[in-house]
C-alpha cells in the first residue's frame, strides 16, 4: 500500500496542468488554463484548469478534482493506480506501507477476485482452444456464428465444460479460495460449477479487468435461461457496467456518437465488422448509471433494438432515461426478426451503415411513426398521443432542444407550436417545482456560496436566491458612496456613479429597500445636471437617513459582506481596484434580480386564468431567462440545477 507520505508528495508534484496536458490542449487564460473537456462533448471549451490550486473543473459537465482525479476518470484506473500512473511521470519512489488489518482484507479480497476471474478467463478460455469438448462444441458453435479467433481472443471468450465441478476442482487445486470462488458465484453454494456446457463472455470493467461472466447455452431444449450472468459482487455492479464499453471508449469517442444494442453477441459481431463504438446493457434493462457512463465520452447515443413489440417497449423506455441524462437520442429499427448481430451478417458493413443512416429517428419522429395508425382520424386519441410525447418532452432539461422538436410536432400536426410550448412549459415547472422542494429539504443551504479562488477569472458559484436582496443592494450603494465621484471609464469620462445609475435604472423598481432605492433617485437628479456625487455629497444631504446610511459605510472599514468577501480581498486593495467592484456589485444585483423576476413570471404563468396571459408571462419569462443568463456571463456565474 502506498504510504500517505509518498501519496502527498505525489499529489504535492503533480502539476494539473502538465496532467491534464498530455490529454487535453490548453490555452492560457489568465492566471488559468482552458481547453475542450475530455469528459463530455463540446465545441467551445468551459474545462478549465487552475494552476494554482493545482485543480481542474469543467462548468460544461462538472467533473472537478486534482490530478489524482483526473487520470482516475479519464483513464478509469483506481485510486491507486491513478497514483502509481503520476508517480512514474514524475520519477517519485513510492514507499510502501503496511496497511492496517481491515484495509488489507478489502483490498486483497477485491484484489483477490480480480485474480481470481483472471483465473477463471484462463481456464475457459484453454477449455475453448484447447480440449475436444471446447474445440467441437464451444469453439465450432463460435465459427459457426461468424466469430473469428482474433475477436474470440480479443472478448476472451471460452467455454465451460459439462462435469459437475471442473472449474472449481482446478480453481482449488490452484489454491483459490473456495468462499471468494463462490462470493463470485463462479461456484454455487453446493460446491457444483455455477456455468456448465456453455460458451463464456467475459464482462471487463472499465480499465478492461473482469468483473463477470455470462454463459450462453449451446442447446435449445437445455435446462434453464438462455444466459446465466454472475451476480452482483464486490467487483460487479451490473448497473453500472456496459457490455463492450472497454474495447469500446476510443471509438465512441472518435465517432462521438454510441450505439446502444441489446445482446452480447450484438456488440461482439458489430465490432468484428468495424463498427466497434457498440455497447450492450448487459443482463439488465437500461439504467441511468450506464447512461452517465456513455456520457463521459459522448453525447450522442443511437439505439439499435430489435423491431418486435420486446424492442420497442426498451427503446421507449431508455429515450426517456437518455433524454432526461440531457444526451442526444436516436432510435433505428431492424427488420422484423433481425437483432443487430443477425441483420448485419445479413447485409454487411455498408448496407447495416446506410440503413441506420437512411432509418434512424429522432425521438418524436420516433414515437410519431409508432403511433401514425393507431391515431388516423381519431383526434381524442392524437390529443392524448401528443400529450404523451409533450411529457417526455418536458424531460428534455435543455430548452433549445426541446425548441426543436416542438417545431416538428407543431408542423406535423398543425397545432401551434405556442400552444405545444406552454403545455411543455407547465409541465416542466411542475417539474422543477418538485425538484427544487426536494432539494431545499435536502439542503438548507446558505444563500450564496462563492468557490474560495484567488483568482478572479475562476468561475464564482451562485446559489440563486430568490429572496432578500438587501445585502446586495446594500454593497452597491456602498460602492457608490465611496467611489461615486470616481472615473469608471477613461475613455468616455463616465464617473462609477453614472455607471451605476444607468445600469440599475431599469430594475430600480425592484430594490428590496426603499431607502437605497432613494438614493439612487436622488443620483439620478445629479447625473442628469452632469454631476455626480462623491462620498461629501452623501454625508451633507439634507435626507438624514440617508446622511446616517453614508456616515455607515464610510465609518466601516471597506469591507464586502462577509458572504462574498473572498474574491475581492484578494485584489488590489479597494481603493485602487472600484472598477471592478462596481462592475460586480451592479451585475451580481442584477443578475439575481432577474433570477428572482424570471421565478415570479413562472409562478403567474402558472395562475394566469387565460391562455393569452400565460403566453405573456411565457415570454416574459424567457426573455429574463436571457437576460440572466447575459448578466452571469461576464461573472462566470454557474447556476445550480441549470
Ligand atoms: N439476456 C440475459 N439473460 C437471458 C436472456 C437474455 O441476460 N436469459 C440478456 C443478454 O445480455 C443478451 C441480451 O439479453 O445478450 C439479449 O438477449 P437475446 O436477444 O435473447 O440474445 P442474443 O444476445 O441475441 O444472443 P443470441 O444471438 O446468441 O441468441
Ligand atoms: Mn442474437
Amino acid at each position: 500500500m502506498i504510504s500517505q507520505k509518498s501519496i502527498d508528495e505525489i499529489i504535492d508534484t503533480a502539476r494539473i496542468e502538465e496532467v491534464v496536458g498530455d490529454f487535453v490542449t490548453l490555452k492560457r487564460r489568465g492566471i488559468n488554463f482552458i481547453g475542450l473537456c475530455p469528459f463530455h462533448n463540446e465545441k467551445t471549451p468551459s474545462f478549465n484548469v487552475n494552476p494554482a490550486r493545482n485543480i481542474f473543473k469543467c462548468f460544461g459537465c462538472g467533473q472537478g478534482g486534482d490530478s489524482v482525479q483526473f487520470i482516475m476518470e479519464h483513464d478509469g484506473m483506481s485510486f491507486t493506480e491513478a497514483l502509481r500512473y503520476l508517480a512514474a511521470k514524475y520519477k517519485i519512489e513510492i514507499e510502501e506501507t503496511k496497511p492496517s488489518a481491515e484495509q488489507q482484507i478489502l483490498i486483497d479480497e477485491t484484489e483477490s477476485l480480480h485474480i481470481i476471474n483472471q483465473y477463471a478467463v484462463g481456464f475457459y478460455s484453454d477449455q475453448l482452444f484447447n480440449t475436444d469438448m471446447g474445440k467441437s462444441v464451444g469453439l465450432s458453435y463460435f465459427k459457426q456464428r461468424g466469430f473469428l479467433e482474433e475477436t474470440i481472443k480479443k472478448f476472451n471468450l471460452g467455454y465451460s465444460p459439462g462435469e459437475r465441478d471442473a472449474f472449481t476442482r482446478n480453481a482449488v487445486k490452484a489454491g483459490y479460495n473456495p468462499d471468494l470462488l463462490k462470493k463470485l458465484g463462479l461456484t454455487t453454494a453446493s460446491d457444483n460449477d455455477f456455468f456448465r456446457s456453455r460458451v463464456i463472455f467475459p464482462i471487463h470493467g472499465l480499465s478492461g479487468k473482469i468483473s463477470a461472466f455470462a454463459g450462453r447455452t449451446l442447446s435449445s431444449e437445455a435446462f434453464g435461461p438462455k444466459y446465466l450472468n454472475s451476480p452482483e459482487s464486490a467487483v460487479y455492479n451490473k448497473s453500472k457496467t456496459l457490455y463492450g464499453l472497454f474495447h469500446a471508449k476510443q471509438a465512441i469517442r472518435k465517432h462521438d456518437e454510441c450505439l446502444l444494442v441489446e445482446g452480447y453477441t450484438d456488440v461482439i459481431s458489430l465490432h468484428q465488422g468495424g463498427v466497434e463504438n457498440v455497447v450492450a446493457s448487459s443482463g439488465t434493462s437500461l439504467t441511468v448509471e450506464q447512461i452517465r457512463l456513455i456520457k463521459r465520452y459522448t453525447q450522442n447515443i443511437l439505439i439499435v433494438y430489435d423491431g418486435d413489440p420486446a424492442g420497442i417497449k426498451a427503446a421507449l423506455r431508455g429515450i426517456e432515461l437518455i433524454l432526461e441524462e440531457d444526451l442526444k437520442v436516436k432510435i433505428v429499427l431492424l427488420p422484423d426478426k433481425h437483432d443487430p448481430d443477425s441483420f448485419f451478417k445479413e447485409v454487411g458493413h455498408s448496407g447495416f451503415t446506410e440503413f441506420i443512416e437512411n432509418n434512424k429517428k429522432d425521438f418524436v419522429s420516433f414515437r410519431i411513426s409508432l403511433a401514425a395508425d393507431e391515431i388516423k382520424g381519431d383526434p381524442v386519441k392524437k390529443m392524448g398521443f401528443i400529450q404523451e410525447i409533450v411529457r417526455t418532452l418536458a424531460k428534455i432539461p435543455h430548452q433549445l432542444v426541446r425548441a426543436e422538436y416542438i417545431k416538428e410536432i407543431s408542423e406535423k400536426y398543425k397545432i401551434a407550436e405556442q400552444l405545444i410550448t406552454l403545455d411543455i412549459n407547465r409541465q416542466v415547472i411542475k417539474m422543477l417545482r418538485e425538484r427544487e422542494e426536494k432539494a431545499e429539504k435536502d439542503k438548507k443551504q446558505q444563500e450564496i456560496s462563492i468557490d474560495d479562488s484567488e483568482q478572479p477569472e475562476t468561475a464564482t458559484e451562485i446559489r440563486v436566491s430568490t429572496y432578500d436582496h438587501s445585502v446586495q443592494e446594500k454593497d452597491l450603494i456602498r460602492v457608490l458612496i465611496h467611489f461615486g465621484d470616481k472615473i469608471f471609464d477613461e475613455n468616455s469620462g463616465a464617473t462609477v456613479a453614472q455607471y451605476i445609475y444607468n445600469n440599475t435604472v431599469d430594475i430600480l423598481q425592484y430594490f428590496d429597500v426603499p431607502l437605497y432605492k432613494l438614493i439612487l433617485e436622488n443620483v439620478a437628479n445629479l447625473i442628469d445636471s452632469g454631476q455626480s456625487p462623491g462620498p461629501d455629497y452623501f454625508l451633507k444631504h439634507q435626507d438624514s437617513e440617508i446622511r446616517n446610511v453614508a456616515m455607515n459605510a464610510l465609518q466601516e472599514q471597506y469591507v464586502y459582506s462577509e458572504k462574498w468577501n473572498k474574491p475581492l480581498q484578494t485584489q488590489k486593495p479597494p481603493e485602487e481596484n472600484f472598477v471592478k467592484d462596481a462592475l460586480f456589485v451592479v451585475r451580481i444585483l442584477k443578475y439575481r434580480k432577474f433570477a428572482r423576476i424570471c421565478k415570479e413570471m413562472e409562478q403567474k404563468m402558472l395562475e394566469s386564468k387565460s391562455p393569452e396571459d400565460e403566453i405573456k408571462y411565457l415570454k416574459m419569462n424567457m426573455k429574463l431567462q436571457e437576460l440572466k443568463r447575459e448578466t452571469g456571463k461576464p461573472l462566470n456565474i454557474i447556476i445550480f440545477g441549470e
